[in-house]
């Protein structure tokens, strides 16, 4: 069941996503973690929180979604380094208790079962994601198996085009693998929060909500999962009924 929060724009989105989250601030608590745009506004708000009301990270655990392949982890447009700069180090949560996919190594597809087995293991309460304008969920691009694990995958032309505002607007710069959680990971989480904020979102968020359920648009998998909360600003919402 997708519940639908509409709001104005991109800092009530963080608001209310922060009204949602704030529930799973708790100690034990698992958190599925997201990069991009999207959540920055939400991060800024957790790291206020602590500082403010010192909600204490010193007992939960998080699992990103995904990471490029290749990128060094000092490189900033890593993933690991976009989580440490805008929340990890802020906050005090553990660094072992802080999972980031890695996306370096001999046998990435080894590495990635044994993250959809620490995943296994310590599930995810509330998973944030955000969505890209193809439809995609972390990176699991169209086309990608509903019942995926943890993968290695080729990044669609449109999503490497998307993030080339990361990387000095050099298309050769942005890497075109990614290690991320699959769609089947993704829907193990007890919970979903997804934030759409922006007009490029507008066909994704249609398609995600009103579409078929089909691998042409992984988001539209989250219409078979019981607990989804979707917040959509007007520009994200402008081509629902
Ligand atoms: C990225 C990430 C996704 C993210 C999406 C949207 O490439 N892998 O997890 O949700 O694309 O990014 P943004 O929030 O910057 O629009």
């Amino acid at each position: 069941m997708i519940n639908i929060i509409r709001v104005k724009d991109y800092e009530e989105a963080s608001d209310k996503a922060f009204e949602v989250m704030k529930d799973f601030l708790k100690p034990g608590k698992v958190l599925g973690l997201a990069t991009g745009s999207t959540p920055l506004g939400l991060y800024a708000r957790m790291v206020k929180d602590h500082e403010e009301n010192k909600t204490s990270y010193a007992d939960i655990r998080s699992f990103n979604l995904d990471e490029y392949v290749g990128l060094p982890i000092s490189h900033p447009e890593s993933y690991y380094a976009f989580m440490h700069r805008n929340l990890f180090d802020k906050i005090d949560i553990k660094e072992e208790n802080a999972h980031v996919p890695s996306g370096l190594g001999d046998d990435l597809e080894a590495q990635a079962k044994k993250y959809d087995a620490m995943i296994d293991e310590s599930p995810v309460d509330i998973q944030l994601l955000g969505i890209g304008s193809d439809g995609h969920i972390a990176f699991n691009e169209p086309g990608t198996p509903f019942n995926s694990g943890t993968h290695v995958t080729d990044l669609a032309e449109s999503t490497i085009k998307d993030n080339c505002r990361f990387f000095d607007n050099d298309i050769s710069k942005v890497p075109t693998q990614a290690v991320t959680q699959g769609i089947g990971t993704i829907m193990k989480a007890r919970n979903i929060l997804l934030i759409a904020t922006g007009a490029n979102k507008a066909q994704a968020v249609k398609d995600m909500i009103e579409g078929p359920i089909d691998e042409a648009c992984p988001a539209s998998v989250l219409q078979r999962h019981p607990n989804v909360t979707v917040i959509v600003d007007e520009a994200a919402a402008a081509l629902l009924k």
